[in-house]
């Protein structure tokens, strides 16, 4: 598969099948995702793989938080700015209509998209999951830094025949997250990441992007 191809077939995949993904093939990517760049080299990423019973357990705890209406745990980040600003606030409510008419969920049928949500904490059914965490005490730059690690994975996993979802969804249930894993503190939640083998029954609509002179100038002579 060459880059294009893994680019262009990368997409927010919920819908997976139970079939395990190996230690081996996780590695190879990890280890080859540690190529991805970062200011100064710092590799300000940390990541966890989590599999078989204590992927099933943490699941499982956080099924029961979720059952339970169970308030989210208090937010370590913004994951949007409360005012989005056009033209950002009209492509985040374009992919909300999107996602739920995919989904045949009325948009106002609050339940019904609540039950959609719940499904990133089941992974989608994957069977194997990444956290990523990055240190608290570092900024902006760096959370690019992780940003790329993060695409190198998905990427690389796309070569594997795998596919993946990124979810700060589960940053909302950070503490359940680190009963688990037991992170240390000075390491914060960034997002999870749901991997496996596309359960291609599942419908989905392929998301748009915005035409390339909205997000691009090139300046010439
Ligand atoms: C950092 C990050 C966090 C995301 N969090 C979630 C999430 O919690 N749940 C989810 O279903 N999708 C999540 N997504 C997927 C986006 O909705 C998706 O990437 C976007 O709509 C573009 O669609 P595509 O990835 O299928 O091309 C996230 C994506 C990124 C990059």
């Amino acid at each position: 598969m060459d880059v294009y191809e893994a680019v262009t077939s990368r997409r927010a995949v919920r819908g997976f099948t139970d079939r395990p993904v190996s230690r081996e093939v996780l590695e190879r990517v990890l280890s080859a995702a540690a190529w991805a760049p970062s200011g100064s080299n710092l590799q300000p990423w940390h990541a966890y793989v989590l599999t078989g019973a204590p992927l099933a357990e943490l699941k499982e705890r956080v099924g029961e938080r979720v059952a339970a209406c169970d308030p989210w745990d208090e937010r370590e980040y913004e994951m949007y700015p409360p005012e989005l600003r056009s033209p950002y606030r009209e492509r985040r409510s374009a992919f909300g209509k999107e996602r739920y008419s995919a989904l045949g969920v009325p948009r106002e049928d609050w339940e019904a998209r609540q039950r959609a949500a719940s499904a990133n904490w089941q992974c989608f059914g994957a069977p194997a999951a990444l956290f990523c965490y990055i240190d608290r005490g570092l900024g902006g730059p760096q959370w690019s830094d992780v940003g790329m690690y993060l695409q190198t994975i998905m990427l690389l996993l796309r070569a594997e025949g795998l596919h993946s979802c990124p979810q700060m969804a589960w940053s909302v249930y950070r503490k359940t997250v680190a009963e688990i894993l037991s992170p240390p503190d000075e390491l914060m939640l960034f997002c999870g990441m749901s991997i496996g083998f596309e359960d291609t029954a599942v419908d989905y609509t392929r998301t748009g992007r915005a035409p390339l002179d909205e997000t691009v100038t090139f300046v010439e002579s």
